[in-house]
């Protein structure tokens, strides 16, 4: 059996890693986070250490063999955190953006070979079965695509006051909620080569990006699309348009278990992601 530890345990994402933990017959052991409202953990890992303070979580881990450390927090302490977890001996299992900077990147592979401990990525959209076809279909292509997405994913108010809207503290809309498309743009058609970012608000971005393989024009938004002057009556509606076809991307939430099962194999090492984070750094 596995031991997990994770940071960020009273957040939105951390619930999905507990019930992946759970699914593949792990022991989440211990848990960090500064706010405590995390009583759902007793259903699950009743015997669970909770922390309130990082020191004490990393002198708890540093001292049990913890397999992984899984970090669910905001994504300006991934880097600390990934460093201090190699450092504690345990793999690691990060959310999307791992890193925010490239350099950060590059020190954690040097972190890696003084440990010879892991990092492993959550990037779910790339174990869609649709975009996984497509990646196959390109492969065998030499044309270029003309692709167009359009990502409108609603967030209420509570958002623009929430880290997720702080650009320090999440990148802003392009690296906290783009990052899916972006990465799945670099994955299927292969390098960038130059992104120019046209209309920017903090609700809405739009731009084109040229890679290898494609042009590609793109709209994130996460205003409210269902209002009566719009024909889209979902809040929620992410397609992308390659040539003429259309590929709807709605349910990819739910691609986690995939991903920790993929993790388990030894894929999803961050090095597999290496260009969005390149991209990252370019957009920050
Ligand atoms: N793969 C996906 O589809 C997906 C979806 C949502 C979020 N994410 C990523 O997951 C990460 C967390 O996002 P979220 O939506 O769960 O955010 P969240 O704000 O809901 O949760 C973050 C948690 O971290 C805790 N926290 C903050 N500072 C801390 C600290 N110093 N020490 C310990 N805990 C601390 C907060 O109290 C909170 O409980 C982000 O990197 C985000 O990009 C990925």
């Amino acid at each position: 059996m596995k031991n997990f530890a994770l940071i960020g345990l009273a957040g939105f994402v951390a619930k999905k890693h507990v019930k992946c933990i759970n699914q593949l017959k792990g022991n989440l052991v211990a848990a960090l986070d500064k706010h405590d409202n995390v009583g759902f953990i007793d259903s699950i890992f009743p015997k669970c250490n909770f922390f309130k303070n990082e020191n004490n979580f990393f002198s708890y881990v540093k001292n049990r063999k913890i397999d992984y450390v899984v970090i669910c927090s905001p994504s300006y302490l991934h880097f600390n955190q990934i460093r201090r977890s190699l450092l504690s001996g345990s793999n690691v299992i990060v959310e999307k953006p791992p890193v925010i900077k490239f350099e950060d990147y590059k020190k954690i592979l040097k972190l890696e070979k003084k440990t010879k401990k892991k990092c492993f990525c959550i990037f779910q959209l790339r174990l869609d079965k649709k975009l996984k076809k497509l990646k196959k279909d390109t492969n065998q292509t030499v044309s270029k695509s003309n692709v167009e997405i359009k990502y409108y994913t609603y967030r209420g108010s509570w958002y623009f006051k929430s880290w997720k809207n702080t650009k320090n503290y999440s990148g802003g809309l392009l690296v906290n909620i783009a990052i899916h498309f972006f990465d799945i743009l670099l994955w299927i058609f292969g390098d960038f080569k130059k992104i120019k970012v046209k209309k920017r608000k903090d609700s809405r971005v739009e731009g084109t990006i040229i890679l290898k393989k494609a042009i590609a024009k793109w709209i994130v938004s996460i205003e409210d699309l269902n209002n009566k002057n719009n024909k889209i009556k979902s809040r929620y509606s992410r397609t992308m348009k390659i040539d003429k076809k259309i590929i709807n991307f709605d349910k990819f939430n739910d691609l986690h278990l995939t991903n920790y099962k993929e993790i388990m194999k030894g894929n999803f090492h961050i090095s597999e992601f290496s260009n969005i984070i390149k991209l990252l750094s370019v957009l920050k």
